[in-house]
């Protein structure tokens, strides 16, 4: 078991609370259920797992597709990092008719888990991705040239920005529309300039401004253009 001190240690780089239970989060008139896990830890370094809650970047990039023009109906979505999944199962209830909810393997029980809870196994599977690893790519290698990727809260680490550049290069399609939405931390602009430094045009899109739910924290949502 991990002791609080490295729980805290790592939470304290992303400004997390550990929560568990069941979230109800009001999508466009129906309600997605959400488990938030607070018993998953990496084997290796006994750390708590950040993907097992909803992170706020997660909700607003959820209430960014409820309100945006964005038109999911019948499009093919696929979500990187996504921890307990909350934009991909929007996407669902917004008419995609096929969503990829990807993470590394020990969040995969959980993304199921949510899925069941939301009854949209007709349309939502769960895949572990890693990414830049060919090996995960090449599973779900039918797949590429989604619609949509989505991604929330995941430029935490400049060094993960190689590998998450070349997975986004191989997911996109001349069509697909890439999706971020994140807190703007310290390091967030680092991030986002090694994907420019890739060939990646970052836009931020207009979104709600200032916090989520009345916190004092800046948001963004970007569309992240790849390279042609
Ligand atoms: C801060 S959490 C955000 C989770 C979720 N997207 C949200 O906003 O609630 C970052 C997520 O990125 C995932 N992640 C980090 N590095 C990864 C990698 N190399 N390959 C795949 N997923 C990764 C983590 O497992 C975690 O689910």
């Amino acid at each position: 078991m991990p002791t609080q001190g490295s729980n805290t240690l790592l939470l304290s780089r992303l400004s997390k609370t550990i929560t568990t239970g069941v979230r109800e989060i009001d999508i466009a008139g129906q309600t997605l259920k959400i488990h938030e896990l607070g018993d998953v830890y990496d084997s290796l370094t006994g750390r708590a797992l950040t993907g097992s809650w909803i992170w706020d970047s997660a909700l607003l990039l959820s209430r960014w597709l409820v309100a945006s023009q964005l038109d999911l109906r019948n499009k093919s979505v696929i979500e990187l990092g996504a921890g307990a999944g909350l934009p991909g199962l929007t996407a669902a209830l917004l008419g995609a008719s096929r969503v990829l909810l990807t993470d590394i393997a020990p969040l995969l029980p959980g993304l199921v888990k949510n899925v069941e809870a939301n009854e949209l196994e007709d349309r939502v599977e769960v895949r572990e991705l890693v990414w830049g690893s060919d090996e995960s790519l090449s599973r779900i290698g039918e797949s590429r040239g989604f619609d949509v990727v989505l991604m929330s809260d995941v430029f935490f680490d400049i060094e993960h920005m190689a590998a998450l550049g070349r997975t986004l290069k191989m997911l996109s399609g001349s069509k697909t529309r890439v999706l971020a939405a994140s807190e703007v931390r310290f390091w967030t602009g680092e991030c986002l300039n090694e994907l420019a430094s890739q060939g990646f045009e970052v836009v931020e899109v207009p979104s709600q401004e200032g916090g989520v739910d009345g916190g004092g924290d800046i948001f963004a949502v970007y569309n992240i253009i790849p390279p042609c």
